[in-house]
């Protein structure tokens, strides 16, 4: 059983705009007072601390496997009975196995999503960044997300997987509301509706995208990945329809979050804004500095597939696990001065993208999306500035970003 809740704001304030501006003193406070901290909020244990969420990232005792259902277990049976077809997709999606299956397709996925490939997008990216800057330049203002951060991603990862860009804001939505339900906090029948509608939706999509590959291949991932899977029994459609979503969903707004936090950090920030206009050859520190310092994704879940003691607390079988990755890249025992942003940080051990057998497959093409978009930017409109400083931020657990950012110059 947990022990006796420490007096700490945490589950007050969680998704209260006061949180949500700024969630850092709240990290700072759980991992003074409570670094193994029993939520009722997101009902699991939060763990706080850097070298507590690099440890749990990489225990073979919190598994990924059963997330999707210990979300939703508060919800009422025939409900979940109803949501049976969410729950098998998402129980397919890489992120949410655990090995043997775990292994066999990210080895099949390693194969697909070479850092060649990445390499090679390099110039298409660059054309798509570059087109959406030539369209916001003569204004004189931009709404960042809408304009920029958000079709970056979806214009890069939908041309990796081959889709016809006039799709793109309908799989886009579909993909959106699945991101909506899983960081609701706490799953809800709306939502879970709204993400199972949504999911049979991008199942119809891929299902004919697949065929059409299977009968004229090209050179795309999804032609790539049916290639594997006709090569024998690695892997079934179902995985690999639920890899195409989980592409999407994973490759996303998580880096449309990391364009928008970093830029919004640098707005905020005018001494290291100066030092990386001056100086465009820190892109690559700075963009891992915005990593740490506003990450994407604010913690990853796991379940405890056995139980165990931790600092003094019990962690049951079955129970969930946060591992507060937005905590740990704050936690001043692995960074000095860690509230403070340094474009030239070394070292620097963030795991905004995670650690261990999980660790983000699309880290080296979120890193080159960034690395091209910043510099590019900054020069382009060196005198960007927010047109408002008051900010509205995304209403979810992990994923952190501004809704909208209006910048004028
Ligand atoms: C800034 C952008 C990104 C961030 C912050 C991010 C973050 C993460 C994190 C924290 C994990 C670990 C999940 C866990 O431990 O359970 C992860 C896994 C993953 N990410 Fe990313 N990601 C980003 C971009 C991308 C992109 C662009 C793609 C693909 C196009 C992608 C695909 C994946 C996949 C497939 C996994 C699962 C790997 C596995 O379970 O073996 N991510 N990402």
């Amino acid at each position: 059983m947990p022990k006796v809740a420490p007096d700490v704001a945490f589950d007050r304030v969680l998704l209260t705009p006061e949180y949500l501006a700024d969630p850092y003193p709240f990290y700072q406070e759980l991992r003074n007072k409570a670094p193994v901290y029993f939520s009722q909020r997101l009902n699991g244990w939060v763990l706080t601390r850097h070298s507590d969420v690099t440890a749990g990232l990489c225990d073979k005792r919190l598994i990924s496997g059963q997330r999707v259902e210990s979300f939703a277990s508060h919800l009422p049976a025939a409900i979940l009975q109803g949501m049976r077809p969410l729950y098998d997709h998402l129980g397919k999606w890489i992120g949410n196995m655990d090995p043997p299956d775990h292994t066999r397709l990210r080895a099949l996925v390693n194969k697909a999503f070479t850092p060649r490939m990445v390499q090679d997008l390099g110039p298409s990216i660059e054309a798509i960044a570059f087109r959406l800057l030539d369209a916001a330049a003569g204004k004189g203002q931009m709404e960042f997300i809408r304009d920029f951060a958000y079709p970056l991603p979806a214009t890069v990862i939908a041309s990796m997987l081959g889709l016809p860009p006039g799709d793109q804001d309908q799989f886009i939505a579909w993909a959106d509301d699945l991101t909506a339900y899983s960081g609701s906090g706490s799953a809800n029948i709306e939502l879970s509706q709204t993400a199972q509608r949504s999911v049979a939706a991008l199942t119809d999509y891929f299902r004919r995208i697949v065929s059409e590959r299977r009968t004229r291949p090209r050179n795309d991932l999804i032609s790539t990945l049916v290639a594997l899977e006709e090569q024998g029994d690695k892997l079934s459609e179902q995985e690999l329809i639920s890899m195409c979503t989980f592409l999407l969903v994973a490759g996303h707004e998580t880096t449309m979050a990391l364009l928008a936090n970093g830029l919004l950090a640098l707005l905020r920030n005018p001494s290291q804004r100066e030092a990386l206009q001056s100086k465009p050859e820190r892109t690559r520190s700075a963009v891992e500095e915005f990593l740490r310092y506003d990450s994407p994704i604010q913690h990853q879940t796991r379940v405890a597939g056995e139980s165990f003691e931790l600092d003094g607390s019990q962690l049951e079988r079955g129970q969930r696990v946060l591992l507060m990755l937005g905590a740990a890249n704050r936690d001043p025992a692995q960074f000095a001065d860690p509230d403070r942003l340094d474009i030239e940080r070394e070292p620097n051990k963030h795991v905004a993208f995670g650690l261990g057998i999980h660790y983000c497959i699309g880290a080296p093409l979120a890193r080159l999306e960034a690395q091209i978009a910043f510099p590019e930017l900054l020069s382009r409109f060196p005198e960007i500035r927010l047109e408002d400083e008051t900010l509205e931020w995304r209403r979810h657990t992990s994923q952190r970003n501004p809704v909208r950012m209006n910048l004028v110059w």
